[in-house]
């Protein structure tokens, strides 16, 4: 790798998500932990990704799964220590992968000393104006600032006494800083540095959007009529102008080091002008595009979606990046298997619905929803740019839809007084083994309940079956690495529900969309998503990859 590779390494990564608690425990406590990560290195260089993003594995009360931070700077005692960090980081270099950690910036954990030095400090105090504390409304301050909601239900305010009020668009357990305040910024700062030097090779970003935020009017808009608004420069929360300014001294931060360390962030922005100014090479240098997240499987909305992206990321010089799973949404086998819906509140709706009645009778089946995944991720893969997988997507892995009521962790379950079922069905620890404790998780319990049906998911099960989906992305993984030379995409005619394009005179992909078969255009086959019918076709919720 010649240094100017190395500093792009980005661009076209293939990266894997791992939600630490959920991926392996090598001492038996039903948590899983760095080690575990430092274990499998070998599993993942196999699998042929290019980097593992690691969800926080930093001291937190879980009040949110860990992106409630109590220290950005050390490692849950449950997790690990520093010192395993650092060896997993050498085990994971070693077999030539890169690491990504999450930095969440938005709000600490309510343990963070940060906050409770807060707490305790009073109205007006120094150590208040790193948060956004307010005056209540009403008599004795009795109401809330605001009406605004949090994204997990309930209040965005919550009182402290004495008429006071914090912000929180999380859980309660998760106050907003205020990233006016120039002590935030440094220490920031600091912590990038940290990870850094430890040899990180890039950043997640979380929430990056939702830094900068503007409550100096008085009162305060209403939630109404900050919906009208919308994100943007008039927003007073989400996504104004003066976020950059935060991520362009993030950026010399980055550049500081040989290569530069690598940053994406995560910008629920619908408008994808407004994205791309997270992907400037000033500020992160790519932004996460969730469009797939909410697309039906459908072939004009697919292509849509790759054509906007790529277009905005040429404007910027960045590239786009494509998922269909992560932590925080119904994994994709299961979302596939589900009508497909445009409206993308009605889809979470309907998933919702369907994970209350604890995954009975899906609308749709299990094998539908399988197929379709399989042809998603082919089509995904063959796109120019990064694509992020989740843990266990590899695996086909169903979303756990039947956990009880009494093993949920998610604060959108709770906030939400069960209405949202949240996202722990996409969290059960993972299936390594066909059978035995924890399906190989480790050697006791798994700290979210695993189904009984899960071993026959697990990594022991899908090794060297061919036509397993675990195969099937080794294949796709390790010719993507082989095959993708150029950035270029240039569409063919196909019928309708087929999606055809091509990226080098030595790879084209071929998605059929539809229920029903479709001709099979010419070309060598060099793997399919599933299995095959008669030569002349395409089957149903399938993708081909060909080279002429
Ligand atoms: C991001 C994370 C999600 C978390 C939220 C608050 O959206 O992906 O898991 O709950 O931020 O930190
Ligand atoms: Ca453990």
């Amino acid at each position: 790798m010649g240094p100017q590779e190395q500093s792009n390494w980005w661009r076209d990564a293939t990266v894997y998500q791992i939600y630490p608690r959920s991926f392996a425990d090598t001492n038996g406590d039903g948590i899983g932990d760095l080690r575990g990560v430092a274990d499998r290195a070998a599993y993942l260089a196999a699998l042929g990704v290019d980097a593992v993003w690691l969800s926080p594995f930093y001291p937190s009360k879980l009040a949110d799964g860990g992106y409630d931070v109590d220290d950005y700077r050390n490692v849950d005692p449950r997790i690990g220590t520093l010192v395993d960090f650092d060896a997993m980081v050498a085990a994971i270099h070693e077999v030539g992968l890169r690491v990504v950690v999450d930095v969440v910036p938005n709000h600490t954990g309510s343990s963070h000393p940060w906050f409770q030095e807060a707490l305790a400090a009073g109205p007006g105090s120094k150590a208040r104006a790193r948060y956004h504390f307010r005056t209540g409304r009403g008599p004795g301050g009795a109401e809330p600032p605001s009406d605004w909601d949090s994204i997990f239900g309930g209040s965005a305010w919550e009182p402290v006494g004495a008429g006071q009020f914090y912000l929180h668009f999380y859980a309660k357990e998760q106050p907003d800083l205020n990233w006016d305040n120039p002590e935030v910024r440094q220490d920031f700062l600091q912590t990038l540095r940290f990870w850094a030097d430890r040899g990180v090779d890039g950043f997640r970003i979380d929430v990056a959007h939702g830094l900068a935020k503007d409550l100096s009017a008085d009162p305060l808009p209403s939630q109404a009529e900050i919906d009208e608004i919308g994100p943007g420069p008039t927003h007073p929360l989400w996504d104004r102008d003066e976020v950059h300014s935060i991520y362009a001294e993030w950026r010399e931060v980055f550049d500081s080091y040989d290569p530069p360390r690598a940053a994406v962030g995560e910008v629920w922005v619908d408008d994808p002008a407004r994205r791309a100014r997270y992907a400037t090479p000033a500020g992160l240098g790519q932004a996460f595009n969730f469009d797939l997240l909410r697309a039906p499987f459908e072939a004009a909305d697919y292509r849509a979606i790759v054509a906007r992206n790529l277009a905005q990321a040429a404007l910027t010089g960045s590239t786009s990046t494509w998922v269909l799973s992560n932590h925080d949404v119904i994994r994709h086998r299961t979302r596939f298997g589900l009508p497909q819906l445009r409206d993308p509140s009605a889809a979470q709706e309907l998933g919702q619905a369907w994970l209350r009645s604890n995954g009975i009778e899906p609308p749709e089946d299990r094998r539908t929803g399988l197929a379709r995944a399989r042809a998603a991720t082919l089509f995904v893969l063959a796109l120019p740019g990064s694509a992020y997988l989740y843990q266990g997507e590899e695996l086909g892995l169903p979303e756990v839809a039947d956990l009880p009521d009494s093993a949920r962790q998610d604060p959108a379950f709770f906030r939400s007084g069960g209405r949202e079922v949240g996202r722990d069905g996409a969290r059960v620890p993972l299936p390594w083994k066909r059978t035995g404790t924890s399906f190989g998780f480790g050697d006791d319990g798994a700290h979210l309940p695993q189904p009984p049906w899960y071993g026959q998911f697990s990594v022991e099960a899908e090794a060297g079956r061919p036509g397993s989906t675990l195969e099937i992305y080794r294949q796709a993984l390790a010719l993507r690495r082989r095959l993708r030379d150029t950035e270029e995409l240039t569409w063919i005619d196909a019928p309708a529900d087929v999606l055809h394009f091509r990226r080098s005179d030595a790879w084209r992909c071929v998605t059929n969309f539809a229920a029903g078969a479709k001709p099979r255009p010419a070309g060598r086959l060099m793997m399919a998503s599933g299995p095959l019918g008669p030569k002349h076709e395409i089957p149903a919720h399938t993708t081909l990859w060909l080279s002429d």
